[in-house]
């Protein structure tokens, strides 16, 4: 039956089987998929794994931090960091269209991957399998469950290249959130990994609506703490499924601030609760929070004058708005 250490122990078993004795690589993205899928081939198979973070410039504040230090103390993994923000904002550069987006970024993990995984072998060996944190509602909505519309392509599914040099090894393709989740207890994750907020794989880039460039990631970066900190200060982060922070960047009004005239750019609060993130509700965030959101991100983040609240549940919005 459907337990946790039932889960952990059968999926221990199907690893061991399609591995092997082959070398394994785990992207690591900071969220609990991917630090839960890599716990768990890490059971299985002990040192034949190597995680690696991609360092691709379009995460939030601090989270790179996060990955290089609690994961590896929690684990032991052995990572290798790969800092590749410059390719990945040059490749995104004058690029808009979200699926575009979805589809560069995809196609620059693996190539990260690619190189990642030569050097941990070098020249002779090989690396056969690429771990994945595919979860069964990304299978669904990138198309590849039966009968699912095509709706966005996660990076972790769709958005894969057609000359991809690893079998891909995905331990949690069956499961749904709350059951990683589990999974991760059960693995003696600390909490604050198995609990933490489901962050896209593309990062910051699908929370920029336009152009993604190292100015607009800078606001972004800083209205997103500042909505991030108030939310656990209010002590709601488990009331919340999910909070994106959007800028609108292509979009300007008028503001005033002091005596002068403004034209900058809206911030989007995008507070959402839901069971398993196919369908979602908007967050009803207390009005003063949202003051002290508005209030700090208005006043500390120069070029945005105006922060609005999306008040559309899924569907018909999606939770991202890309
Ligand atoms: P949407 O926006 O489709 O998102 O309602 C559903 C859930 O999936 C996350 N998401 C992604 N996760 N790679 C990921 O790993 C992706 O490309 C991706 N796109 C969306 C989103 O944050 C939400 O939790």
């Amino acid at each position: 039956d459907w337990t946790p250490a039932n889960i952990v122990d059968d999926s221990i078993a199907a690893i061991r089987q399609q591995v092997g004795d082959g070398q394994v690589i785990c992207g690591l993205s900071g969220g609990v998929d991917s630090a839960v899928a890599a716990a768990l081939v890490q059971r299985a198979v002990g040192d034949q794994l190597t995680c690696v973070f991609v360092d691709h410039g379009l995460l939030r504040k601090g989270e790179a931090e996060q990955v290089e230090t609690d994961f590896v103390a929690a684990t032991g993994v052995s990572l290798k960091v790969v800092d590749a923000a410059a390719e990945f904002l040059g490749e995104l550069a004058g690029v808009s269209d979200p699926e575009s987006k979805r589809k560069i970024i995809g196609r620059e993990f693996i190539r990260c991957f690619e190189r990642a995984a030569r050097e941990i072998v070098g020249e002779s060996g090989q690396v056969d399998f690429l771990v994945q944190g595919t979860l069964y509602p990304d299978v669904v909505e990138s198309g590849g469950g039966e009968g699912a519309a095509n709706i966005k392509s996660h990076h972790n599914v769709g958005g894969l290249p057609d000359d991809l040099q690893f079998a891909l090894v995905e331990p949690l393709r069956t499961l749904f959130k709350d059951e990683v989740r589990a999974v991760g207890e059960q693995l003696g994750l600390p909490a604050e990994m198995v609990w933490r907020q489901p962050f896209p794989g593309p990062g910051l880039a699908i929370r920029i609506i336009g152009e993604v460039t190292a100015d607009r990631l800078a606001i972004l970066r800083e209205a997103d703490a500042i909505a991030r900190a108030e939310l656990t200060a209010a002590g709601l982060d488990r009331d919340i499924w999910q909070f994106p922070v959007v800028l609108l960047a292509d979009v300007r009004s008028v503001g005033v601030q002091g005596d002068g005239r403004t034209y900058g750019h809206p911030i989007v609060l995008r507070p959402v609760t839901s069971e398993d993130a196919m369908t979602a509700d908007w967050g009803r965030l207390p009005y003063d929070l949202l003051e002290r959101i508005s209030t700090r991100i208005t006043n500390e983040v120069r070029e945005v004058n105006r922060v609005v609240v999306d008040i559309t549940s899924k569907p018909p919005g999606t939770i991202e708005w890309e």
